[in-house]
């Protein structure tokens, strides 16, 4: 069929965003779409095979596992690729002076390194189809949100990337979409729960107020309400560059397109209650001595 298009979406695991991104894809195009959706070995298909979603088992930290990806799409879509939705990525919640580098490690590893090597193999299959590619970024990488510097970090990483391989890509018919992400009730907080502070922390006095910053219910959109907005402007003729979208992208924008950077510290350090550092200090001098 010579209309029909072809969509890859990575880490798509029940109940994420990558979840409604597939359903919606094919809500909005219908049969003239085939999306091939990502997930772990241990995740369950069922939630994306009962909706005529493909399903392929792909690690974005491996390349063997992106190869086999690559020849699973040759296969299907003879060699192009019309949407690549780069969404796998893991959170890790943490002040930054208690930052254990192996675990940041780890989430670049899917956050930013992930992107990379998707597009580093697929990309010949992105122009021949003149395709487009979306990086799931978030308003993390924009503002300095309390406790996530190191997933903020990778988040900065994946945007700035992005707007690079945007130039690059254009003489070659392929856009990029950054789509910098506000809250989304999602699950991905399951990997922080187990976490609490270290009793050296300088952050020892925000102990409760970490736990239920990890406990917390977001003020968010659904999946599905974001997935409506997301795939409606990709599949414009010229999505913008960066789409701003879902709880709070708006009043972040606006922030950090008006305001000094400063105000930054005065807005989290109330919001986050972090006056109690200077009034019940811990006591500073014992730090772990182990980055792993
Ligand atoms: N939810 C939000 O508020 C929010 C806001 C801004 C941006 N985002 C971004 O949106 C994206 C999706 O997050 P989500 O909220 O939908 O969380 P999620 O439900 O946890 O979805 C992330 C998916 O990526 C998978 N994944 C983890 N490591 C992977 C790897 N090495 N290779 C391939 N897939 C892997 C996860 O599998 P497991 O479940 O097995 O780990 C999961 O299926 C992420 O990039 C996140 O940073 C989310």
């Amino acid at each position: 069929m010579m209309d029909e298009k072809f969509a890859l979406v990575t880490g798509c695991g029940f109940g994420g965003i990558g979840h409604a991104l597939s359903v919606r894809l094919r809500e909005e195009i219908g049969e003239d779409i085939q999306v091939i959706s990502t997930l772990l070995p241990h995740e369950s298909a069922e939630h994306l095979l009962s909706k005529g979603v493909h399903v392929v088992r792909t690690d974005v930290t491996k390349d063997a596992s992106v190869q086999e990806l690559k020849s699973f799409l040759e296969e299907l879509t003879g060699g192009r690729l019309d949407i690549l939705i780069n969404n796998a990525g893991i959170c890790y919640t943490m002040p930054a002076t208690d930052t254990k580098v192996a675990e940041v490690e780890k989430m670049f590893s899917v956050n930013v390194f992930g992107p990379m090597r998707v597009v580093h193999f697929l990309h010949p299959m992105l122009i021949k189809a003149k395709g487009v590619v979306v990086n799931i970024g978030s308003i993390g990488g924009v503002c300095p949100f309390v406790y996530g510097a190191s997933y903020n970090a990778s988040k900065a990483a994946l945007h700035h990337w992005g707007n690079t391989l945007r130039v690059e890509m254009r003489p070659l018919g392929v856009r990029v979409v950054n789509v910098i992400s506000g809250e989304v009730s999602t699950n991905i907080l399951k990997n922080d729960h187990g976490r609490s502070l270290p009793q050296e922390s300088v952050f020892a006095p925000m102990q409760e107020d970490f736990l239920a910053h990890l406990h917390r219910t977001p003020n968010a959109i659904t999946p599905d309400q974001y997935a409506a907005g997301v795939v409606r402007e990709i599949l414009k003729k010229s999505p913008a560059v960066w789409f701003w979208f879902g709880a709070s992208s708006g009043t972040i924008r606006m922030i950090d397109a008006l305001l000094p950077r400063s105000s930054w510290d005065w807005l989290f350090g109330r919001y986050f209650n972090l006056s109690k550092l200077t009034e019940t200090p811990a006591k500073v001098g014992s730090s772990d001595s182990s980055m792993k």
